[in-house]
């Protein structure tokens, strides 16, 4: 039988952080032997938000060098930057046009990042999950990897791909999202009740999957737990639990493991087993990174391919779609 395809998109907002990794893009590296998978940095998505051109430029660099760094093979997956595939908003507008103003509405980012961006509600802001759906369907995508926060957006893109369906006949794959078996969520290392985020104002509740080793190890050991001092996951230990979450996910152990590995031994010696346990973890990332970002001539022959194939991939169905809504066929 066919390898099931997968596609899934991130934004380039320079590094990611160990959320990311942990929850997401560490995954996306040993899914490329089960399935045939589709990556794409999301670069029209980005400007959805005010960006400055010159970071926007570095950050889809980064984050495609990022890509690759952490297990993406551009041999065996189509790793691509999405502005490079001009299928992407093609289709985006003809799922534009049958999407409602009411759904879209609907949507809980859309009303977040309105307030958030107060000063510029645009209306890519509104139609951003209608691109999302382009990006799935124009590849007829079965799975795709998102976190929670992204779980609404692709119920639309299956409603979306419903509605063509019933409307102009079989063409799109109604896509399922994919829920890894590992993948855990990250928390804050201040506020271990909110989600790990680069944007935080306190730069120590954040790792960056860039962050050298002292910094690492520094951000972990100033990380909030409680004040008992027993290493073990239990509610109400958020902190702890979370230092658990992250040290289980690096190491393979699991929290039985870790409470025998730590008994006896206080908050501190465990803090700084993390820190050195992740920072280990990260070093040849960052050196892979490193090297990738300055071989920019080879990046390039990477993003080119990757937009190459991905163009003649979707382009057999958009086509497709242009043609069921009426369009005259171009030759
Ligand atoms: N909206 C996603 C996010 O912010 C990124 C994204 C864009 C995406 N297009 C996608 C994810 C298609 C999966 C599939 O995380």
């Amino acid at each position: 039988m066919d390898k099931k395809l997968i596609f899934s998109g991130i934004q380039p907002t320079g590094t990611f952080t160990l959320g990311n990794y942990i929850g997401a893009v560490r995954n996306w590296g040993p899914l490329q032997d089960e399935y045939n998978c589709i990556y794409c940095v999301v670069d029209l998505h980005a400007i959805t938000v005010k960006q400055e051109p010159a970071k926007l430029r570095k950050n889809t660099l980064d984050a495609y060098a990022l890509l690759m760094a952490c297990g993406i093979d551009t041999e065996k997956s189509i790793l691509f930057i999405q502005s490079h595939v001009k299928t992407h908003a093609e289709l985006n507008w003809v799922l534009g046009c049958s999407t409602q103003f009411g759904e879209l509405s609907r949507m809980t980012q859309f009303k977040d990042k309105s307030k958030r961006h107060a000063d510029d509600v645009n209306s890519g802001l509104f139609t951003y999950p209608v691109l999302m759906a382009a990006d799935i369907l124009a590849y007829n995508a079965d799975l795709v990897p998102v976190g929670v926060d992204q779980k609404q957006h692709l119920e639309l893109a299956r409603n979306i791909a419903q509605r063509f369906n019933q409307r102009y006949g079989e063409l799109f794959t109604v896509p399922e999202p994919y829920i890894a078996e590992i993948g855990a969520k990250v928390m804050s290392l201040q506020d271990p009740t909110k989600k790990m985020s680069k944007s935080d104002d306190n730069p120590n509740a954040c790792i960056l999957i860039l962050d050298d080793k002292d910094t690492v190890i520094r951000k972990f050991k100033r990380a909030v737990t409680d004040s008992e001092a027993e290493v073990c996951y239990r509610e109400g230990k958020d902190g702890i639990n979370n230092l658990m979450t992250i040290y289980s996910s690096v190491t393979g152990k699991s929290f039985d493991e870790i409470t025998s590995e730590f008994a006896g031994k206080g908050y501190g010696d465990f803090k700084l087993a993390v820190g050195e346990t992740v920072a280990d973890h990260l070093a040849p990332i960052r050196s892979e990174f490193d090297r990738l970002i300055q071989d920019k001539a080879y990046l390039k022959k990477c993003y080119t391919e990757g937009a190459e194939k991905a163009q003649r991939y979707s382009q057999r169905i958009v086509s497709k779609a242009y043609h069921k809504v009426g369009f005259v066929d171009k030759a």
